[in-house]
């Protein structure tokens, strides 16, 4: 995909609700949450157990629909999709990798025959798919084994295949929940920089959902999610010593404003501050403050 960032960003969620019944227990797995990716980004999304991590991947990729708010991605407008545009998405927009290798593959179907699924499903030619999978093979390093079944393939080979099978009708936005969970540190770091080579070669957008400190300090910006909402994000400007070859990078930290002004202050900060219910701003020569008001 070649859409210039003047064109504005890729993926935009806002205002994002998810609101599960089970029972008569209503849990609010997301409250707000706002996200804006641009084409051809690669960010993580990070947070604790139950953040909503997981809900927020599964709308984006059309497997759950939100309670309210608003998901864009590309052309489609996730809260107003028909059933057939839904398998469209699905089919031609995004691509998708579990944790868990097994769910990723057919375990009857070869590399080779995992890959070409998703375009027998989409009636690509014979000669295509068979020129594209063999493609995709190589870029995931996998070309010598496409014969293999997943059983005989390592986790992280499986995981390999999956990334191939992801992208198999070239879909602009690649989704990943956890895909180096289930992994050692060296193979997950493969994994890894093979999705950053994806990104390079293809253009690919890629969201990594992760709770690895290695995947959301390697990729250009790192999303926290608090409590269902976006919270802070971290961000390395790529310095000139890295420009030419050299590695420095400045790391900064921002929390987040969403749409209606609110940002999440940390615990810690709160604490510290011994804020509870509201606090006193102030507005000082460009910069705010916020003491208690107790
Ligand atoms: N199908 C569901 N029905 C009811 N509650 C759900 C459902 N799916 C998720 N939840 C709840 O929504 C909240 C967010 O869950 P989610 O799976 O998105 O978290 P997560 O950030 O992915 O966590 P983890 O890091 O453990 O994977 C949790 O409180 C969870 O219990
Ligand atoms: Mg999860």
């Amino acid at each position: 995909m070649t859409v210039s960032e003047n064109e504005g960003p890729y993926l935009v969620c806002s205002g994002l609700f998810k609101i599960y019944k089970v029972a008569d227990l209503e849990v609010v797995a997301l409250r707000g949450l706002e996200l804006s990716v641009n084409p051809g980004e690669v960010i993580a999304v990070v947070g604790a157990s139950g953040s909503g991590k997981s809900t927020m991947l599964n709308i984006l990729a059309g497997y759950d629909t939100p309670s309210a708010g608003t998901v864009r991605v590309g052309r489609f407008d996730l809260l107003h999709m028909t059933n057939k545009e839904v398998v469209e998405y699905r089919r031609q927009e995004v691509g998708f990798i579990w944790q868990e290798t097994s769910r990723n593959l057919f375990p009857y179907l070869t590399a080779y025959e995992n890959v070409e699924l998703p375009m027998l499903l989409t009636g690509v030619p014979a000669r295509t798919r068979r020129e594209r999978s063999n493609e995709l093979l190589e870029i995931v390093g996998l070309g010598h084994r496409h014969g293999h079944r997943p059983a005989q393939l390592s986790g992280g080979e499986q995981q390999r295949v999956a990334i191939a099978v992801a992208l198999a009708n070239r879909p602009p936005l690649l989704l990943a929940d956890e895909p180096t969970g289930e992994l050692d540190e060296e193979t997950a770091a493969e994994v890894l920089d093979l999705l950053n080579n994806v990104n390079q070669e293809l253009g690919t957008t890629i969201v990594i959902v992760t709770h690895d400190p290695a995947i959301s300090t390697s990729v250009g910006r790192a999303i926290a999610i608090r409590d269902g909402k976006t919270s802070t994000e971290t961000t390395r400007a790529v310095s000139f010593e890295k420009a030419i070859g050299g590695d420095a990078r400045d790391v900064e930290e921002f929390l987040l404003v969403d749409s209606s002004g609110s940002v999440q202050i940390p615990r810690e900060v709160l604490d510290q501050l011994s804020i509870r219910r509201r606090v006193r701003l102030g507005v000082n020569e460009g910069r705010v403050t916020l003491e208690s008001g107790e």
